[in-house]
């Protein structure tokens, strides 16, 4: 229930002090789950997986033209590897997406109408019987997926860091055969249908307790993206490399910007589980597919060494959101909303509902998967407040290294 509350002052970190209007009371919400599975199958063909089931799916696939996925596709289509000892590097480059094509046909196919589909793709360079060129996959896979039904929406550049002393390529100083280096990587962004329509009030409530704070939606929504002091995922370990994997903030952003709590993300080619632990983070379900069987076992130990760091990026989005109001009160243009469930400063309406959550467990399922549970976390309205929702992170974060894998 909605209950208006007046109020004049918050506390909401130990720096800041801002003064607001006051709006609503909490609204209560039980504890909710989010249920995480891993299928080691072909994702070429997820007929387990119904119709219109998946909210939303972040990806990337194995790169075509990439060297290191070359054994890869010649085991998906033994064409592939004629085609690539025959030197033939068109051929190799449509064969190889013909089998990711199939990949792209099921996620039409299973996603729900109005959900979207992030592909983390990049460009190919390769010299193949003495002819260095570009093989754009990303325009492949546009052309491909618009074909398929999909509509296309702005892409974002991954701008990746690269310190490689000899990143470029050609001809050194001497004009004209040196090639631009490749230093960033896309996110293509696919919507199946029409807008999606939030009709009932449920509808409308979760979509309010789903949104991000007006100050990442500034930062998030620019089509460049560098994850310079980000965390890139809590990546300790060496079989990332052999996957590929894209950092957790690339995850972990798209899965807010485009799904709901409690909606349910595919990530078709999820290698060592990014796509899942960004899932958990944000309290939706997860589904990841992989046909290497190396991954399930890492997998589940990678979330079992990342339990403990979920709580603290909540903790950390609130502590960026307070320096943001913090900052804003210097200015001297205060945010003039209030936030209900935490009673702390918003930029706009769209924001008053926002609720934060933090996990407080997980257990495995009969069925091999396993079942997240989160609690709201309340008022962040005086500073004792505030740092008693940060001991119960601290607190929940020890407590979940216990989980038995
Ligand atoms: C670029 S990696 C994905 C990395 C992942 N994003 C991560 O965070 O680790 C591509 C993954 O696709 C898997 N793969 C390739 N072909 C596949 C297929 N037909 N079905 C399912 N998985 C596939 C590979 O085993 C590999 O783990």
């Amino acid at each position: 229930m909605i209950t208006p509350r007046i109020s004049s002052l918050i506390y909401f970190s130990a720096r800041h002090i801002a003064i607001y209007k006051g709006e609503f009371a909490t609204v209560d919400n039980p504890t909710f789950e989010t249920t995480h599975r891993i299928v080691i199958s072909d994702a070429r063909d997820m007929h387990a997986l119904a119709d219109g089931s998946v909210d939303l799916v972040v990806t990337s696939p194995p790169y075509p033209m990439i060297r290191m996925w070359d054994n890869l596709f010649s085991r998906l289509s033994p064409e592939v590897e004629d085609a690539l000892e025959g030197e033939n590097g068109n051929r190799a480059f449509e064969l190889m997406h013909c089998e990711l094509d199939k990949v792209w046909r099921e996620l039409h196919r299973v996603l729900r109408s109005g959900s979207f589909a992030c592909i983390n793709i990049g460009d190919a360079v390769r010299t193949i019987n003495g002819n260095f060129r570009l093989y754009s996959n990303h325009s492949r896979i546009i052309r491909r997926c618009s074909d398929i039904g999909f509509d296309c929406l702005p892409v974002v550049l991954w701008r990746k860091q690269t310190n490689a002393p000899n990143k470029f390529m050609g001809s050194g100083m001497l004009p004209a055969g040196a090639y631009v280096t490749l230093e960033h990587e896309y996110i293509l962004i696919f919507r199946k249908g029409a807008k999606k329509e939030f009709e009932s009030k449920q509808e409308k409530l979760s979509r309010m307790q789903s949104s991000f704070f007006w100050e990442e939606r500034n930062n998030w929504f620019s089509d460049i993206w560098d994850f310079k002091g980000t965390r890139q995922g809590l990546d300790y370990d060496d079989l990332r490399d052999r996957s590929a994997a894209f950092p957790f903030e690339l995850a972990w952003r798209l899965i807010n910007m485009y799904s709901l709590y409690g909606d349910t993300v595919l990530d078709p080619f999820v290698g060592t589980g990014t796509a899942m632990l960004a899932a958990i983070a944000s309290g939706r379900s997860s589904m990841g597919v992989d046909i290497d069987e190396a991954f399930t076992g890492y997998i589940a130990g990678r979330i079992e060494r990342f339990l403990p760091e979920v709580n603290k990026l909540v903790a950390e989005r609130i502590e960026r959101h307070a320096q943001f109001v913090e900052s804003r009160t210097h200015e001297k243009k205060l945010p003039h909303h209030t936030n209900a469930p935490h009673c702390f400063a918003v930029m706009t309406a769209q924001e008053t509902q926002l609720q934060l959550k933090r996990i407080t467990g997980i257990r495995l399922l009969n069925d091999g998967g396993f079942a997240a549970a989160y609690e709201n976390i309340g008022r962040l309205e005086t500073k004792e407040q505030f740092e008693k929702a940060r001991t119960e992170m601290d607190g929940t974060a020890s407590r979940q290294t216990t989980l038995d894998l």
